[in-house]
């Protein structure tokens, strides 16, 4: 159990990291808009989709919620709701990359568009994760059985995180610098 669950910590800590990074972009956006880091802001937006999109949220929906629907009904309301987010996350995700792209254009009223997408993305997914923390995890601990947590482990050990899992430590840090988007990702 303990190592499945370290994994989905990291994995949210990870994440974490990266919506502060994303808040801390957004005020640029808004204060400062002609520095804002198009580059830089489609990374961090592509890391999203490609690491959360396609490997944690699956697998939630696949290992750890199954696994704890077959345990337990009491947090079914909560699972239908955070699976629903699961379900329309990339394309949301989608539309605000959508949206960034056609703030390279410099219409102001075009990167107002973005930012009011990016704040509401951000928003979204600290509620998200908040629920899976102070809700679906600690539950799950309680609930679910050492087979359950070995098939969550197994499933979790199948992917890495990009630039949290095995990558070079502090690589997140490389997600605030203002330099970040004009360097290649594997010298970051
Ligand atoms: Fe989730
Ligand atoms: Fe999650």
């Amino acid at each position: 159990m303990r190592a499945a669950l370290s994994i989905l910590d990291a994995e949210h800590r990870g994440y974490a990291t990266v919506l502060r990074a994303l808040s801390r972009h957004l005020e640029v956006v808004r204060a400062q808009p002609a520095a804002t880091n198009h580059d830089l802001l489609s990374t961090i937006l592509g890391y999203a989709d490609s690491f959360m999109e396609r490997f944690h949220h699956p697998k939630e929906d696949e290992y750890l919620f199954r696994a704890l629907r077959s345990r337990t009904d009491e947090a079914d309301e909560a699972l239908l709701a955070l699976q629903h987010e699961h379900a329309t996350g990339p394309a949301v995700l989608r539309s605000l990359r959508e949206a960034l792209a056609r703030s390279r254009g410099g219409s102001p009223d075009d990167l107002d568009a973005f930012a009011g997408g990016l704040e509401r993305y951000i928003a979204e997914q600290q509620a998200h994760m908040r629920t899976e923390a102070t809700l679906v995890l600690p539950l799950a601990t309680r609930a679910l059985q050492a087979s359950d947590w070995e098939a969550i482990e197994r499933a979790f050990r199948g992917h890495t995180d990009p630039f949290f899992g095995a990558g070079p430590l502090g690589r997140s840090a490389s997600f605030f610098s203002p330099r970040f988007g004009s360097a290649p990702l594997e010298e970051a």
